[in-house]
């Protein structure tokens, strides 16, 4: 099973998403890709009446740790589930920028381990550029891993996404090499079975993230072992998700 996660970020309004909703609906959907669309919070209700009866699923891009209460502006798990949302990205580096600790990422998967039917965490990890280049990226990785240590996890998916590979960041250097990623995933599913327990650990799915485009989707899931794709900036027109659904079956 391959996943590929749209994650739409602060784009498309409410009239784009249906429309582009429709079109990833009407690509067949093979058995063995799971397609998860990650909309803004003003399009999820929309975008989940558009693709009801179909294999795609709906991910919410962020979640508040308490499941109701006085916290205005916030969303929580149970309400994004009611919506139809069964996936959540968390921790994601555009949000660690605007000031998201690893407590608080800590919290929110805690929340959404201890909520009966709730949404599974995508956890989005990474390091940045002078942290790769001064060796540092698996005590990075490790760091930002730690959290599940104290947790009974039930399910999880981790994206693995360097910062730096995000082809918005401040100074993209593009997708980072199939070499390395595959190395780097290696190091990762070491790391969560030293934090919880081997079995768990081999059945969690590690996607790569970070200029995933149609150019280069054939090399990254030929060349490493990732369970799938975290897509941004090519998730938001249709042509290049169909070119990147293609390249996955
Ligand atoms: P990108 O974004 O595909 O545009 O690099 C990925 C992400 O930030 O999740």
């Amino acid at each position: 099973m391959r996943y590929l996660v749209l994650n739409w970020k602060m784009n498309l309004d409410r009239a784009q998403s249906i429309l582009l909703a429709r079109s990833i609906k009407a690509l067949q959907q093979q058995n063995k890709t799971k397609t998860i669309i990650c909309p803004s919070f003003s399009s999820l209700h929309d975008v989940s009446r558009t693709i009801i009866s179909s294999r795609i699923l709906l991910g919410a891009q962020n979640c508040f740790w308490k499941n109701e209460g006085a916290f205005t502006g916030e969303e929580s798990p149970k309400m994004l589930y009611s919506l139809g949302c069964r996936y959540v990205l968390i921790g994601h580096s555009e949000r660690r920028l605007l000031g998201e600790t690893n407590k608080d990422i800590e919290m929110k998967i805690q929340t959404l381990t201890n909520t009966k039917s709730s949404l599974i965490p995508i956890l989005c990890i990474g390091e940045t550029k002078d942290e790769r280049n001064t060796g540092e990226t698996v005590s990075v990785l490790m760091r930002q891993l730690s959290i599940l240590r104290h947790l009974a996890l039930k399910s999880i998916i981790i994206a693995y996404e360097p910062i730096w590979a995000i082809s918005t960041s401040a100074n993209a250097h593009g997708a980072l090499q199939s070499e390395d990623c595959a190395e780097t995933i290696v190091h990762i599913r070491t790391i969560l079975r030293s934090y919880t327990n081997k079995r768990f650990a081999d059945a969690v799915p590690i996607l790569y993230g970070g200029s995933v485009d149609k150019s280069n989707v054939k090399d990254i899931l030929s060349k490493t072992s990732t369970n799938g794709l975290l897509v941004g900036r090519a998730g938001l027109r249709f042509d290049s998700i169909k070119r990147i659904h293609d390249a996955m079956i």
